[in-house]
């Protein structure tokens, strides 16, 4: 539940009064914590007419009532753009969500997103995304507001209800992340698949093979896809709209934002230095750590009551002594045409026989066998082994079986042999986050040790060139070392 309990500063009537906003169907995780919100004097309202919790009051009655003048401007006359507008807790995949603070300079610059992918005052954004993620609160809530368009809103994403409420709502552009768009492909095609009258989606982690099946299926839908984080201080629109990319380098940008590729030791799990103990910039067309200096312009502003954690985001002496640069965590490409392109997160790539694996270009191979729904790669340590070696978590499609054989030729044809799944895992449900996410901190804790896992596993037989069921055999074998990976 710890995502869930954040807090909308919505606005300060005196400096000392903090509201709590929550929506009654957190009124469990709500009472939890309730004696310390009291104890820090923040007044907690559901956003309800009712509410059955002593010592929390209700939001929507008073909204009723409320008058319709504008708010006077001296209740915000201390507002300013360094100001804390929101506390957002980033996803968490790679560790317990942290509270990232947001000001109102923030703010605005996600907005920008929504204006320069070109939503307008008649524009109707459909967004299924928790408004406690930036995206939606940023560039979907925010960014109508800015821009007058109107918001529709669901509380959960549905992939079956979704082209319904887009018709229903009349959405002229949809917000996405991850995985949504794949969901959406994934659905049985229905012969009103381009029928409606969506024309823009922007958002992140759309990968190339899924954004093309999309506008086959859907339409010709202007997809914008940006990168950002919600705490990071440096980001990119991929405005040309070129299948695959993130976002597109400007010399204007370049000239404002400090921000560089450096070489990065995935094994360290640090920057690389030269002799002289400064970072290395790496050349175009090679992966590299994004970083981006914290200046006035383009500050890191930390996580709320995190202090280490906010540090730990921060790079020194990075070109020169004293310097101080916002580590993104990322690991992108910008290529000859000055394209930006997301590798993958640096906790995600792992190592194995001295190369570098990237998760999420795993996966999009995977994906691409006909019977596999849904895919999380990850890296496993062997016992006696370097590094860690491939594994990937599977969701087989409807009525669909699994193929060993076929998904074996597959990964044999496009993967190279230190980059493939050497173990798999099938469940029913692949674990995300809150915002479509993979979860992999778990999955590879477990590993791939068959008395422990209750799934299904598969063991990549080259002798047999097919999956093999994984069995105690096998894992002994693999332990002292009969079995060679
Ligand atoms: C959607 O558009 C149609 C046709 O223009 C209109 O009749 C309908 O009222 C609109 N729906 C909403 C929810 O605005």
């Amino acid at each position: 539940t710890q995502k869930f309990r954040f807090t909308y500063r919505a606005y300060r009537v005196h400096s000392t009064n903090n509201m709590s906003l929550v929506q009654k169907e957190l009124q469990e995780a709500v009472e939890e914590v309730l004696p310390t919100l009291k104890k820090d004097g923040v007044s907690v309202f559901y956003v309800s007419r009712t509410s059955n919790t002593n010592g929390v009051d209700t939001l929507l009655d008073k909204v009723d009532g409320v008058s319709a003048e504008a708010t006077p401007e001296s209740w915000r006359s201390e507002v300013t753009f360094a100001t804390p507008a929101v506390y957002i807790y980033t996803s968490g995949t790679t560790g317990l969500p942290k509270a990232a603070t947001i000001n109102h300079h923030r703010l605005w610059y996600g907005t920008g997103l929504a204006l320069a992918s070109g939503i307008k005052a008649h524009d109707i954004v459909y967004t299924t995304m928790p408004l406690y993620h930036s995206a939606a609160l940023m560039i979907g809530l925010h960014g109508c507001i800015v821009t007058g368009a109107t918001l529709a809103l669901r509380s959960k994403f549905s992939a079956s209800q979704f082209w319904d409420d887009c018709r229903k709502y009349n959405a002229t552009a949809i917000q996405y992340i991850g995985e949504l768009l794949r969901y959406l492909c994934n659905t049985p095609a229905k012969p009103n698949d381009r029928d409606h009258k969506v024309k823009i989606a922007l958002g992140n982690g759309l990968r190339g093979d899924v954004w093309k099946e999309f506008i086959k299926r859907f339409g010709d839908i202007h997809v914008y896809e940006f990168y950002a984080s919600t705490e990071g201080n440096i980001g990119f629109l991929n405005y040309p709209r070129k299948i695959g990319a993130v976002g597109r380098a400007n010399y204007l940008q370049r000239k404002v934002i400090r921000y560089e590729l450096i070489k990065y030791d995935v094994e360290k799990d640090e920057p690389v230095r030269d002799t002289n103990g400064y970072c290395i910039k790496v050349p175009k067309g090679e992966v590299g750590l994004l970083v981006c200096k914290i200046t006035q312009l383009t500050p890191f502003n930390g996580y709320a009551g995190g202090k280490s954690q906010t540090e730990k985001k921060k790079l020194k002496d990075v070109f020169e002594k004293g310097d101080l640069y916002f580590n993104s965590g990322d690991l992108l490409m910008i290529d000859h045409d000055d394209f930006v392109y997301f590798h993958d997160r640096v906790g995600d790539t792992f190592r194995w026989k001295g190369e570098n694996v990237a998760t999420t270009e795993v996966a999009d191979i995977v994906g691409l066998v006909d019977f596999v729904q849904e895919v999380n790669v990850y890296g496993v340590p062997v016992p006696g082994h370097e590094g860690r070696i491939g594994m990937a978590s599977i969701k087989i499609k409807e009525n669909h079986e699994f193929n060993g054989k076929k998904l074996f030729q597959h990964i044999s044809e496009y993967l190279p042999s230190y980059a493939r799944p050497r173990f798999l895992r099938i469940q029913d449900t692949i674990e995300i986050t809150g915002t479509f996410k993979h979860r992999k901190v778990t999955l590879m804790e477990e590993g791939f040790n068959p008395t422990v896992i209750k799934d299904a596993l598969y063991f990549m037989d080259d002798t047999a060139k097919t999956y093999v069921p994984m069995t105690e055999d096998i894992y002994n074998a693999i332990s002292d070392k009969t079995i060679k990976l």
